[in-house]
């Protein structure tokens, strides 16, 4: 399989450079698209692309996995609540500092931004802190941004959340939750794509300084040149010991990097050094 022919296909109708994920999940979307399609050779599947632009955008759609849970990882949530932000309250109550500031870098549908402004109204509450959080999210799929605002999840996405915390932070409609009403705009929502060289930090942020990233399944579908890249983006968007928070699977990405130190052996949160 020629890669090189779907990424300049790719590349002449839309503009996007695919080469920057790695070959071997490359190779599996193409594989998918090409047994959706019923095509069973690789030269028809390029033929194909280069007379349906509708599939090359299926394709870009297809690397784009949305899928998402709240509170998806049990122990970062817990040094979340038991750890760090008591840790970032009491210290910005100490200084007299105005939020704090979050990052959800490749949000999907929102649920793991709005798992951490819900995780900071846990704790505050618990200690009558009036820290606020300030919490964005940016994902470079627009339909993903699109639901991130309508906060409508389906039953298994809330398999990981607390029955208290579904009853106070949810309304439940059959088979699905919605963010209660006053949690609708507790995160800024933009679409960005974080390969991007252009791209910095979410634009409503103004400038980062952010205390926590969040920025989970996403390097691990990038080449490791791109990796690199964006993991020193991110760096560069924290405060000197801020939090950044990746998923087991990119553990090794981060300890390769340099530069983050991992806060615990357990849970992958790490902080900037
Ligand atoms: C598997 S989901 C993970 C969602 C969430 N972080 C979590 O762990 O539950 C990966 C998300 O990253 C987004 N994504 C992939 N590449 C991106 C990029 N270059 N910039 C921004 N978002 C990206 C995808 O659109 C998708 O919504």
């Amino acid at each position: 399989m020629k890669i090189q022919q779907v990424v300049e296909a790719v590349q002449a109708s839309f503009g996007r450079d695919i080469s920057v994920y790695s070959p071997s999940f490359l190779r599996r979307c193409i594989n998918e698209r090409m047994k959706s399609n019923d095509v069973s050779s690789f030269g028809n599947y390029v033929d194909f692309l280069h007379e349906d632009q509708q599939e090359i955008e299926q394709l870009l759609c297809s690397m784009w996995i949305n899928y998402t849970l709240f509170f998806r990882s049990p122990l970062d949530v817990a040094l979340l609540e038991e750890f760090i932000f008591p840790g970032l309250i009491q210290s910005k109550e100490h200084l007299n500092s105005p939020s704090i500031r979050v990052w959800s870098a490749g949000c999907a549908s929102g649920a793991e931004a709005y798992s951490l402004a819900i995780l900071h109204d846990l704790v505050a509450s618990k200690r009558a802190a009036t820290i606020p959080v300030l919490v964005f999210g940016t994902d470079i799929s627009p339909a993903a941004i699109e639901k991130a605002h309508q906060a409508v999840y389906d039953r298994d996405v809330m398999v990981n959340t607390k029955l208290s915390w579904l009853e106070r932070y949810f309304v439940s409609r059959g088979r699905q939750y919605t963010l209660a009403p006053e949690w609708k705009g507790a995160v800024d929502f933009s679409v960005g794509d974080i390969s991007d060289r252009q791209f910095t930090s979410p634009p409503g942020s103004i400038f980062a300084d952010f205390d926590i990233v969040s920025c989970c399944n996403l390097l691990i579908y990038y080449n490791p040149e791109v990796q690199k890249r964006i993991v020193e983006k991110l760096g560069r968007s924290m405060v000197q010991n801020g939090y950044l928070v990746v998923d087991q699977s990119e553990r090794s990405i981060i300890e390769g990097a340099g530069g983050f130190r991992a806060v615990s052996s357990f849970g992958n949160i790490f902080t900037r050094i």
